[in-house]
């Protein structure tokens, strides 16, 4: 399970269709049981990752598209595949839509969570100059410098004198009244990308902001995975599980319920104590 399915849950983004009876959950990892008529037999036993999409995850057995699944390494446990299947392609994504290159210093805003997690390692991993994090205490900064931070801030991006004034990437997974804040840490000709809504959207004149430090040649993006081909995300999903094999990228578990524990899940998240993901088994 996922920051997303809080965000659902809370109603933070029922304006894209989300309504109640809905399944939570959009990933599943475990063994094929069957296929369709038209569908590589092959598949069934297979280890696999799959976007189950609006069908939901929360679930014992679930229903995917074949394009959807992608096999798993034997080395890698289907709780961690599921702890960043999805996550690790938004943040790698992310960094792509920032045109983030090495050389280039990143903030990562909301880092603690398993999109963030990753965003750090793969900017850390990418060569970047500095990798800065906002978070909540100095126990999860400490973890996150384990997993490449370089700057460890506060929620309002202060905390280390050391760290860089400036940005040229913001992957913004927060959001909410805040980001035009950040809006002012970013670099000339640096890039904002708002991936996620933690804290729900910015104001909607937010881009006044933007528009005061014209000289400067700010940019502020959108990011959804789901612009992105399934194709292209399934390589690089593919590529990504395979970086975990080799110990380059992490899936950060932070606790593994029975799914009848949902409900203590979310209340977890909502309590701002989970880093990483919880996963949940049947
Ligand atoms: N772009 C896409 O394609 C895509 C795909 C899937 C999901 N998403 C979005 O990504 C988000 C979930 O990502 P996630 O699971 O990685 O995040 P998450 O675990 O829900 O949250 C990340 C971190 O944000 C910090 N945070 C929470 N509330 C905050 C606040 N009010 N102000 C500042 N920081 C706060 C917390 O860390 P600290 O306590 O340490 O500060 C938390 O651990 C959702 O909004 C979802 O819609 C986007």
């Amino acid at each position: 399970m996922g920051g997303v399915d809080a965000v659902i849950r809370r109603g933070t983004i029922t304006g894209y269709g989300f309504t109640e009876g809905l399944i939570p959950g959009s990933e599943v990892a475990g063994t094929v049981t069957a296929v369709g008529a038209d569908v590589d037999r092959a598949w069934l036993g297979r280890r696999v990752w799959a976007f189950t999409g609006g069908t939901g995850g929360y679930v014992e057995h679930a229903v995917v598209q074949a394009a959807e699944v992608v096999a798993l390494p034997e080395e890698l446990s289907s709780i961690d595949a599921v702890a960043f299947g999805s996550s690790a392609p938004v943040a790698h994504f992310a960094l792509a839509h920032a045109h983030f290159v090495p050389g280039e210093s990143v903030l990562v805003r909301g880092a603690a969570g398993s999109i963030g997690i990753a965003a750090v390692e793969l900017a850390a991993r990418g060569g970047a100059s500095a990798v800065a994090v906002t978070t909540s205490s100095a126990e999860r900064g400490s973890r996150l410098r384990d997993l490449g931070a370089t700057h460890v801030l506060d929620r309002s991006g202060s905390g280390d004198p050391d760290a860089p004034a400036s940005f040229d990437v913001i992957i913004d997974i927060v959001g909410g009244m805040d980001t035009p804040e950040f809006l002012d840490r970013l670099a000339p000709n640096g890039r904002l990308v708002l991936a996620g809504a933690v804290a729900g959207f910015p104001a909607a004149d937010f881009g006044a902001r933007l528009l005061s430090t014209f000289q400067q040649s700010r940019s502020v993006a959108t990011f959804s995975l789901d612009t992105v081909p399934t194709p292209a995300r399934d390589a690089v999903r593919d590529e990504l599980f395979a970086a975990a094999v080799r110990g380059e990228l992490h899936a950060v578990v932070h606790d593994v319920l029975p799914l009848a524990q949902a409900a203590e899940a979310h209340r977890q998240m909502d309590a701002g104590t989970v880093f990483g993901r919880i996963v949940l088994v049947p």
